[in-house]
């Protein structure tokens, strides 16, 4: 990392799991920490820039010197970010955001009754923030960064989905059972749209967030 090299800059950076719920008491989630988009957060206060945080559902603790907004559906973060996004120079997508929400929502506890098969739960598409942002650039050469899990065949899908989403830089993650999600180190590639692949060694995630700041400083310069 450079020191300060992102003064005068605003960054947006999403973290967390979003939560979809069903009913006041049950949701769809995912296992998201947090973990990645708080290393991005603090290690870009570090470098100087202003930071939004939005965080869903992170137990992590504020990180001292970001603005954070906490959030907890997808529709609530797209909100949020878009609001962020405004103004900012980067925004760097390391939410796990839900890809579907139940259609509907029930205003009372759902209920089992005897001798009845539960209702099947039907979901509808989320926004997707990454590429809406992505389209719409809301600040000119505002760079956009999205993350990406994926189990099998990782680089192949990593540059169908940085091609389908039309960010520019995409950190494609290797997640399995004990990988990553919840953990303290990780490894990763960061794909460009120019072909170019930047190995991040295996370590803590500080050191993949300012390898993805470094990325980003380059372009915005
Ligand atoms: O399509 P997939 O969920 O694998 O894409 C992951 C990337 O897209 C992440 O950067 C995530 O934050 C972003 N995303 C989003 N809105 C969605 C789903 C994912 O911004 N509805």
């Amino acid at each position: 990392g450079q020191a300060m090299d992102l003064a005068g800059r605003h960054v947006v950076v999403s973290a967390g799991g979003t939560r979809e719920p069903l009913d006041p008491v049950r949701f769809l989630g995912n296992r998201s920490s947090g973990k990645q988009g708080y290393a991005l957060a603090r290690t870009a206060v570090a470098r100087g820039a202003r930071v939004t945080l939005v965080a869903a559902n992170s137990e992590l603790p504020d990180p001292a010197g970001a603005d954070v907004v906490r959030v907890g559906t997808a529709t609530q973060m797209r909100e949020a970010v878009l609001k962020a996004a405004a103004d900012a120079d980067a925004v760097v997508m390391a939410a796990a955001v839900a890809d579907f929400r139940p259609a509907s929502y029930a205003s009372g506890k759902i209920k089992k009754r005897d001798g009845q098969d539960p209702e099947p739960v039907v979901l509808v598409r989320n926004p997707d923030i990454l590429a809406e942002l992505s389209a719409e650039r809301p600040r000119p050469g505002q760079i956009v960064v999205g993350f990406a899990a994926e189990t099998d065949d990782v680089l192949a899908n990593g540059r169908a989905k940085l091609a389908r989403k039309g960010c520019d830089l995409l950190v494609v993650n290797e997640v399995g059972e004990r990988k990553t999600f919840g953990a303290e180190r990780s490894e990763a590639v960061v794909l460009a749209p120019d072909g170019s692949e930047t190995p991040v060694p295996f370590g803590p995630k500080e050191g993949l967030a300012d390898i993805v700041w470094d990325l980003v400083a380059d372009r915005l310069s």
